[in-house]
């Protein structure tokens, strides 16, 4: 189980007493980590992979160690982890570096981030391809079998979530793998909003690629992760080429590494991936089945109390079993921009509004062009933010009556 109030002690910004609901746009980042990113800025600030003297060679295994922390956060080898900026990064990467075939298909949902979106749409447009997306029900939930109708011979890629950043849902993923590799297809999970709040298995998934972020798994903004199935580089040309990337140049010629560093060219983010590897160690000391079961009592709370509130319109599942720890909903009456502020300047309670970068869906399946209000739990919070909020919100509510 896990102790909310010895994790709590290692977050500086909670000692300010106020309550952070917003873990699904950036996490907080503890002292560990913290910690980590100095030791690298105060002992071995030097580059990676290039100098022989011993401050070089430190920060080399630092960066180094830091990957296979990563990958072991979701059960890879340390080869298939290339470091990149971010998960829309690594998006971008696969999406221009695959190579595609003029009537390819992708297959994508409408429960994405734009970052899992736009890059397929530009792809669409500049390469001829043909671009699919499967329609959720009203609560989000998509199954294999939304999925079967768009999968044929001619995909090329499905492109999905594995947590929807609004909704909290949780598209099934392994069954949606095989149905794309029987036809031949790659698959990309978007694992932004589950590998820090839930364990995350690569081989179980059997997807081809992952993308995640360091900053919404208490690691440093900055840095990201791009999981490629072993034996899959070769089908992906890197986004930037350079310094650190080649095997050999001549006047005419250069042929790129194999590995990580083939996509790593100039100097990479090295304390925020020495970070985002703290991370990692971080949350798997913790437990990710702990992390899961924490937010889910903590999801399970909060819906009660937004169902008991009045003019509360709850999008996604109400059972919290069916959803991670990320609940959007609407305030008859209000504007979410207006109840954000509201939480915020009674009771210090941050939230997201707006359409939290996934219009698509707020257009076609919420109905809400206007947006929602997202609150989101994560490691670090307590029954006690859930009671301030949702009493905070029962004010707001009170206040147009
Ligand atoms: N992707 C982040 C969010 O959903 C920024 O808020």
């Amino acid at each position: 189980m896990l102790d909310v109030n010895k994790v709590r002690e290692d977050f500086p910004f909670l000692k300010s007493g106020r309550i952070y609901l917003d873990s699904t746009a950036t996490s907080l980042t503890p002292e560990p980590v913290l910690e980590k990113v100095l030791e690298y800025y105060r002992e071995c600030r030097a580059n990676v992979g290039r100098g022989i003297y011993n401050a070089a060679q430190a920060a080399t295994f630092a960066y180094e160690n830091a990957r296979v922390e990563v990958a072991k956060l979701i059960n890879a080898k340390p080869e298939e982890i290339i470091f990149v900026r971010n998960a829309t990064e690594a998006i971008n990467l696969v999406a221009s570096g695959l190579k595609f075939h003029e009537g390819d298909k992708i297959v994508t949902t409408i429960l994405e981030h734009h970052s899992n979106y736009i890059p397929w749409l530009r792809v669409k447009n500049t390469k001829k391809l043909e671009l699919s997306v499967v329609l959720s029900d009203m609560e989000g939930h998509l199954s294999p079998s939304d999925f079967a109708p768009h999968i044929d011979g001619h995909t090329r890629l499905v492109a999905v979530t594995q947590t929807s950043n609004v909704l909290g849902v949780r598209p099934p993923i392994k069954e949606i793998a095989k149905l794309a590799h029987d036809e031949g297809a790659l698959v990309l999970v978007d694992g932004a909003q589950s590998v820090p709040h839930k364990k995350v298995d690569v081989k179980e998934l059997d997807c081809d690629f992952l993308t995640f972020s360091g900053h919404k798994m208490c690691g440093p903004t900055g840095v990201g992760a791009l999981y490629i199935k072993e034996g899959l580089q070769e089908l992906i040309e890197p986004l930037c080429i350079g310094g650190g990337s080649i095997e050999d140049v001549g006047l005419d010629y250069f042929r790129l590494r194999t590995g990580p560093s083939k996509y790593e060219a100039g100097t990479p983010p090295i304390a925020e991936a020495i970070g985002m590897g703290a991370a990692a160690k971080y949350l798997l000391n913790i437990g990710m089945e702990n992390i899961e079961d924490h937010e889910r009592n903590l999801t399970r709370r909060m819906l009660q109390g937004l169902i008991n509130t009045d003019g509360i319109t709850i999008f996604g599942p109400k059972d919290a079993d069916k959803r991670a720890g990320i609940i959007s909903f609407n305030l008859k009456g209000f504007n979410p921009h207006d109840v954000a502020v509201a939480l915020d300047t009674s009771s210090g309670v941050m939230v997201r509004s707006g359409h939290h970068c996934a219009l698509p869906l707020h257009k076609h399946i919420l109905k809400s062009p206007n947006g929602t209000v997202r609150a989101s739990v994560y490691l670090y919070n307590t029954n006690e933010d859930v009671d301030v909020f949702l009493e905070t919100l029962q004010e707001i509510s009170r206040s147009l009556a």
